[in-house]
């Protein structure tokens, strides 16, 4: 009980869905790239990404980060500017990301509409998304870690009616089956590249900065 609700715990799940919403980032970006080879995307695959970010992180992830963002602004009070920012943040996310489903489902169901009104809002959600878990990352978990105590994450998880995560997590959903196999080819593919080539890896995360 004392070991799931510490604080290196609670930061670690933290970081860890992160690096997993950078993974469906990725994935996006790879489907938007193809418009540029006069290739088509999978829009169904875009459609699933888009769907679990706004069932999830938008249900679950961002809804909890707001109860601790509001305690480490109590505590630290020259975070108020950076924490009200990432609070404006998840509201503007959860729109685009909403607006980005509609337009997927529309494309999915036979309606046919220009790229652009796809493609311009997908690569600014994805650049937004990259850039705010950015700030996260290096401005809030570190605040985070220092300031939070178990109690504090005890009371958060109290406050937030718990969800599993439906894609990542061991039984995940049926509905992300083909969505979980292209992370999986993908991680294959990813280590293959880094095995043939030992500066792949680094090229990579730095084009994400
Ligand atoms: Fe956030
Ligand atoms: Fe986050």
């Amino acid at each position: 009980m004392l070991k799931r609700f510490s604080s290196e715990v609670a930061i670690a799940l933290w970081h860890a869905e992160h690096v997993n919403f950078a993974k469906l980032l990725d994935l996006l970006e790879g489907q938007l790239d193809l418009f540029h080879k006069g290739e088509s995307p999978d829009y169904e695959l875009m459609l699933d990404i888009m769907f679990y970010m706004t069932h999830y992180p938008d249900v679950l992830h961002h809804p909890k980060e707001d109860l601790a963002f509001a305690r480490i602004k109590q505590r630290a009070a020259d975070s108020g500017r950076i924490v009200d920012e990432l609070t404006e943040q998840h509201a503007l996310l959860k729109e685009s990301g909403d607006a980005l489903v509609h337009a997927l489902d529309d494309i999915v169901n036979g309606s046919i509409m220009p790229r652009e009104h796809v493609e311009e809002p997908a690569r600014a959600y994805v650049a937004d998304f990259r850039r705010h878990m950015h700030t996260e990352e290096t401005a809030i978990l570190p605040l985070a870690a220092t300031l939070l105590r178990a109690s504090d994450w005890v009371a958060i998880d109290a406050a937030i009616r718990h969800m599993d995560d439906p894609l990542f997590a061991k039984n995940g959903e049926e509905r992300y089956a083909a969505l979980r196999r292209q992370i999986a080819r993908e991680a294959v593919a990813f280590q293959d590249c880094a095995q043939q080539d030992p500066g792949f890896e680094e090229v990579n995360s730095a084009r994400r900065q």
